[in-house]
């Protein structure tokens, strides 16, 4: 069986600020000492060491390929990966949060309560103003995972949480409702094989 891993890219700026969305080349630098005045690199050596990692796993998988969004963030996380080839798919962007994007949540709380109040309420079905609902997510993630299925070779995907969460629940066979509430941490590598006695799962954590 050829295993597929699922990560988030690395912890970015906007993480650090706690702000939803977002692509602009300098917020989406993942942290990193030398291009910021943020004092921590973590963003950073989680690429390296994921490279580290799919170099030294996938060493024998000439066919193995590199999933990432189109956002700067899983193309940064991509980078050190040397070897194989990497493709890009927008069905693998955030979730749009629409007007909210480049929000935190306290400023949306205070300055969009009801908006607040109903994605607190229904978080599955909840659609940001101009933006998307998981349900959407889900739904866009279709083609993505038609691909996943016919691939032969292993293939790493290096997403964001609300879309990893959506993949995650499909090969885990976790229920609709659940999904938006699934844990996804960062620097994490959730490791799926699918053999003929159905689905195993491995999590391997780079960073503490
Ligand atoms: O920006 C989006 C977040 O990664 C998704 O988190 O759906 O729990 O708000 P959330």
């Amino acid at each position: 069986p050829r295993p597929i891993l699922l990560t988030r890219h690395g912890e970015s700026l906007d993480n650090v600020r706690g702000r939803i969305g977002g692509d602009n080349v300098l917020s989406s630098n993942l942290t990193e000492v030398i291009l910021t005045c943020y004092d921590s690199d973590t963003g950073d050596i989680y690429a390296k060491k994921l490279a580290n990692f799919v170099e030294k796993r996938l060493k024998s998988e000439r066919a193995a390929s590199i999933w990432t969004s189109t956002l700067q963030r899983t193309i940064i996380t991509a980078s050190p990966i040397a070897g194989f080839p990497k493709i890009q798919w927008r069905a693998l962007d955030e979730i749009n949060a629409g007007v909210c994007d480049g929000m935190t949540y306290e400023e949306i709380k205070k300055n969009m309560p009801e908006e607040y109040d109903s994605r607190k309420k229904d978080k599955l079905r909840y659609r940001y103003p101009r933006g998307e609902s998981y349900l959407d997510v889900i739904q866009r993630l279709e083609p993505v995972i038609i691909e996943l299925e016919r691939q032969r070779a292993p293939v790493v995907v290096i997403s964001h949480q609300a879309v990893l969460r959506a993949l995650y629940a499909y090969f885990a066979d976790r229920p609709l409702k659940e999904i938006p509430h699934i844990e996804m941490p960062l620097h994490t590598i959730i490791e799926i094989q699918m053999g003929v006695t159905g689905v195993q799962e491995k999590r391997y954590k780079l960073m503490d």
